[in-house]
């Protein structure tokens, strides 16, 4: 009897472990709290592209803060915010710099927090998640991934029925949308969500008083793209920009001549990528680069141990225009397969 019940401690502890999983605190349910130690800074000026989302989501952010300005005219606000688009396009970036320039706190969580074995568990982190937000109200609860618990209720997919702690997640979630009353007062929580499979969402999350505002972030134009890579080019040491067209390298396509980049050309190049695409040509280039500066310092070691002279190269190393010609050329070849918008540019790059 002894073994059994230590058994069960055992099994107990396990399950309350499984449960506070996730950085939650015991009783407080899922969701980060984004001040800025919890979740990485991102700032609004670098998310390029996406301008509409953008003025949306601070639009939103103003109507918590100032909600005397609205009032005036009988606007109430928005409930809740639903972010739309293709993957990496921008949309937990987004999440993160609303987090750092709101002013109001913000309850990060992802969808699959709530995502349980046993009924009625979902449901109730749903609900100490929201009230949890209700201490610290006016308040934004952001919900990353949303299809991972907001999916069409009868929607069982392959004949099954539907699972019953799915449904009553979902259920709960939209009990709270429809607002927390705590001592007659509507506590002022809005919610932002992001997902990039809106269709298979439920419809009553959709409809006017819960996510009413959908916001689509597109790939982005060339210009957008251009703006992207500058963000993420900007972190690089040293980084010259500029235009020009390296004579030496005619036939091929050319982003620039040596640490001189013209990231015009590259987003020319680069149609129907998003922003995390771009983010990593960036970064692969400076991988590139430190290849080759690795590799040549080997070189000089090995013929300065000859010649007993000590290296002249004194300038120091830049990630270059030819840098990004391979990442990019890289980038198209290893997912030429999937049917890119610049598909026909591979001809260029033969
Ligand atoms: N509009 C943008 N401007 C600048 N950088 C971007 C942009 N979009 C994406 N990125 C870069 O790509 C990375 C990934 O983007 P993010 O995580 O926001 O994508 P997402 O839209 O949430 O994708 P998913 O739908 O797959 O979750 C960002 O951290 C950022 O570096
Ligand atoms: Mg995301």
């Amino acid at each position: 009897a002894f073994l059994f019940s230590m058994y069960f401690i055992v099994l107990f502890r396990i399950y309350n472990s499984l449960r506070g999983g996730g950085g939650a605190g015991a009783g407080n349910g899922p969701g980060k709290l984004a001040n800025l130690s919890e979740l990485p800074v991102a700032r609004f000026e670098d998310i390029q592209g996406v301008d509409t989302a953008k003025f949306e989501v601070m639009e939103l952010v103003d109507t918590l803060r100032n909600p005397g300005k609205y009032a005036i005219l009988g606007a109430r606000a928005p409930k809740g915010l639903l972010l739309e688009g293709p993957p990496g396009t921008g949309k937990t970036l987004l999440a993160r710099a609303t987090a750092a320039a709101a002013g109001v706190p913000l309850l990060y969580c992802s969808g699959s927090d709530f995502v349980e074995m046993f009924v009625g568990r979902g449901a109730a982190r749903v609900r100490k998640t929201f009230e949890r937000a209700a201490k610290y109200a006016p308040c934004l609860i952001f919900i990353d991934e949303l299809d991972a618990l907001g999916k069409a209720r009868d929607s069982g997919g392959m004949g099954f029925r539907s699972n019953d702690e799915a449904e009553q997640t979902l259920n709960q979630l939209l009990a709270c949308m429809d607002g927390i009353v705590e001592g007659n007062k509507k506590k002022q929580i809005c919610v932002m969500a992001a997902t990039n499979r809106k269709d298979v969402l439920d419809p009553a999350l959709l409809r006017p008083g819960r996510f009413d505002r959908i916001v689509r972030l597109e790939l982005p134009d060339a210009a957008g793209r251009e703006a992207i890579l500058r963000v993420h080019a900007k972190k690089l040491p040293g980084f010259q920009e500029g235009k020009g067209i390296d004579d030496k390298r005619a036939g091929f396509l050319s982003f620039g001549v040596g640490s001189v980049v013209d990231l015009g050309a590259i987003a020319a190049a680069t149609p129907g990528l998003s922003g995390a695409d771009l983010e990593f040509i960036v970064n692969e280039a400076a991988i590139r680069a430190v290849r080759r500066v690795s590799a040549q310092l080997r070189e000089e070691e090995s013929s300065s141990s000859l010649s007993s002279s000590s290296s002249t190269n004194t300038t120091p190393p830049r990630v270059t225009a030819q840098d990004f010609e391979a990442s990019v050329q890289d980038f198209f070849r290893s997912r030429r397969k999937k049917n890119f918008g610049g598909g026909d540019l591979l001809s260029v790059f033969k």
